[in-house]
């Protein structure tokens, strides 16, 4: 009966390390910059995400700026928000990236999963225009890519809690320029924000406002 009870312990406890064993491997195997690449390559993106390039030209400004407390406003697929939260994990930051439809927000939840993102990057969903003011600041990193005519609406939502020296990414805003006309003027001509537009990436014909907040 002893030897019965102790060979019933050994086996538990071997099934039970075996099974922890799987878990880390799978855990590391999602953190690896191999299955990362390899992920972020295979990505079945839809004509709503950002371009590989631009999507890159976000992971290095937040990686540069040393950005701690990001938003996104607009997650769609979770493209954007995965290769930015990359940057995010490396810098000991976190995203939240926001998203009205909720079938968005459930395949963002699941590409960040899928990437072992969980800790560095929320899915917030809801119509940013509410969810925006219960963001916790401060903020030093905003990526605006959502309703074009609401742009400027969602920076005044979040402005109050911007950092001196935050980075403000607006997207699509040479293809919508006429959309988001009172948000170009603003972002371009306030004496608050050093302000480029640039184009990281030919694939849309579009481009992104880049803006350092000065004070
Ligand atoms: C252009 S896509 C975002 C692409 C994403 N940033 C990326 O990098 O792949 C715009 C998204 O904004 C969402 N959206 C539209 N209005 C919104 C709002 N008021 N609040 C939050 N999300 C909104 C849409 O459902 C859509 O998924």
């Amino acid at each position: 009966m002893k030897h019965h009870r102790l060979a019933a312990v050994i086996l538990c406890t071997i099934v039970l390390t075996f099974a922890a064993l799987v878990v880390c491997a799978a855990d590391h195997d999602n953190k690896s910059a191999e299955f990362r690449n390899q992920f972020i390559k295979d990505f079945q993106r839809t004509g709503l995400n950002t371009t590989p390039g631009d999507a890159m030209m976000l992971r290095i400004l937040v990686e540069s700026s040393g950005a701690k407390r990001g938003v996104e406003v607009g997650s769609a697929s979770g493209f954007g928000a995965i290769n930015m939260g990359i940057a995010f994990e490396r810098n000991g930051g976190h995203l939240d990236t926001l998203e009205i439809d909720p079938r968005w927000a459930k395949e963002t939840r699941a590409n960040v999963r899928k990437m072992g993102l969980e800790e560095s990057v929320t899915c917030i969903e809801g119509d940013a225009l509410e969810t925006l003011p219960t963001i916790e600041g401060p903020v030093d990193f905003v990526f605006i890519d959502a309703v074009k005519s609401d742009y400027l609406k969602y920076l005044k939502l979040i402005e109050p809690k911007l950092k001196p020296g935050a980075v403000v990414v607006g997207d699509n805003v040479i293809r919508s320029a006429r959309a988001m006309r009172d948000f170009l003027d603003y972002i371009q001509h306030s004496p608050d924000y050093d302000t480029v537009i640039i184009r990281a990436s030919m694939e849309k014909n579009d481009g992104m406002s880049v803006s350092y907040k000065i004070r």
